[in-house]
């Protein structure tokens, strides 16, 4: 079957779906107040991800990521794991989490068919994690990562959002912790969304610094995958793990756009910040819609745009990335 385009040919080997907008965290950047939706009871359910999967896959996606919220809140998600897993075309299945519980699961998660995990780790310190994220857990998220790369799960990645005054006097930090560790860590430019205006004002910063720090200490470019995330990699022979960094505020950011997204309630997001959704749920509810779902899909990507409005500080319907994923 032909593949899903847009109308700049861009192609989408990459889902990122969420599966519950619930979080137990309270980043000062996302959800500062704690979570107040209350969708999960609603979110799709494991035939309706199913669906979703069966008519991606038959369109080119490649590589699902299973994002919230916090996926790993759904007493279900091992199964949703196996289910987007066992899809024919779906080589790679990974997942965001907050590392709640990765020192219990990670070997769990591998086991029903996880191959990549990304954590979010703001700070290495652990008073100032505690601080961003307002649980005191930097200590277990570490060791789960170690017991993660001992369980032979070789892509682990971090992401850290770079902020002014919190973290972005941190690279030296985040190198050492590398250095042995075959890890990848990215840098993400903080992103302004409906609800975090205040705080984006006040610790936005450009990831140029680290861009120019990490040349002038020996790091290299690395070239981009198909199927990979926007990041721009580095690395340095002396170390094992890599540097990356995201940089949404650039201004060809989104010319290689490869992604879409579907939120917890089933609806198609042509981009992370886009005005509107697609319903895309009124199709997942029997087998035999798969045909029109994938008409619904094709006829919603003409309306895709060539890039985010976010440097004139429109956010579109997101408020929070706990809706979407990231
Ligand atoms: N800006 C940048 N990154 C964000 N994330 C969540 N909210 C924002 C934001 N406003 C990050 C999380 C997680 C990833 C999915 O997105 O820290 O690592
Ligand atoms: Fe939860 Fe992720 Fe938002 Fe933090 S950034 S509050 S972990 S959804």
């Amino acid at each position: 079957m032909e593949r899903l385009q847009d109308t700049l040919g861009r192609t989408f080997p990459y889902l990122r779906l969420s599966v519950t907008d619930l979080c137990n965290f309270r980043c000062s950047y996302c959800l500062p107040e704690g979570c107040f939706d209350h969708h999960h009871n609603n979110a799709l359910s494991i035939n309706e991800i199913r669906r979703l999967t069966l008519a991606f896959a038959a369109v080119g996606t490649q590589k699902v990521r299973l994002t919230g919220g916090e996926p790993t809140l759904r007493k279900d998600f091992l199964d949703i794991v196996s289910t987007v897993k066992q899809v024919p075309g779906i080589k790679k299945v990974a997942m965001t989490t907050n590392g709640y519980k990765i020192s219990q699961c990670i070997t769990q998660w591998k086991d029903a068919g996880i191959d990549s995990v990304n954590i979010s780790i703001d700070s290495l310190d652990p008073k100032a994690f505690e601080l961003i994220t307002g649980h005191d857990r930097l200590k277990d998220i570490l060791k789960g990562i170690e017991t993660g790369l001992a369980s032979g799960l070789s892509k682990i990645k971090v992401n850290a959002v770079l902020m002014k005054g919190l973290n972005d006097e941190s690279l030296d930090s985040f190198i050492n912790w590398v250095s042995n560790k075959p890890v990848s860590l990215r840098f993400i430019e903080l992103m302004q969304t409906g609800s975090n205006t205040r705080f984006f004002n006040d610790h936005h910063v450009s990831g140029m610094k680290i861009y120019d720090d990490l040349i002038n200490r020996g790091w290299k470019t690395l070239p981009r995958e198909l199927d990979a995330g926007p990041a721009q990699e580095f690395y340095h022979d002396d170390y094992r793990g890599r540097i990356g960094l995201i940089m949404p505020y650039a201004p060809d950011f989104c010319h290689n756009c490869n992604r879409l997204r579907v939120t917890s309630q089933g609806q198609l997001q042509l981009c992370l910040f886009a005005s509107s959704g697609i319903e895309l749920r009124d199709l997942l509810q029997s087998d035999d819609q798969h045909e029109e779902l994938v008409i619904r899909m094709r006829e919603s990507l003409k309306l895709k745009e060539a890039s985010h409005f976010l440097d004139q500080g429109i956010t579109g319907m997101t408020r929070n990335l706990a809706q979407v994923g990231g």
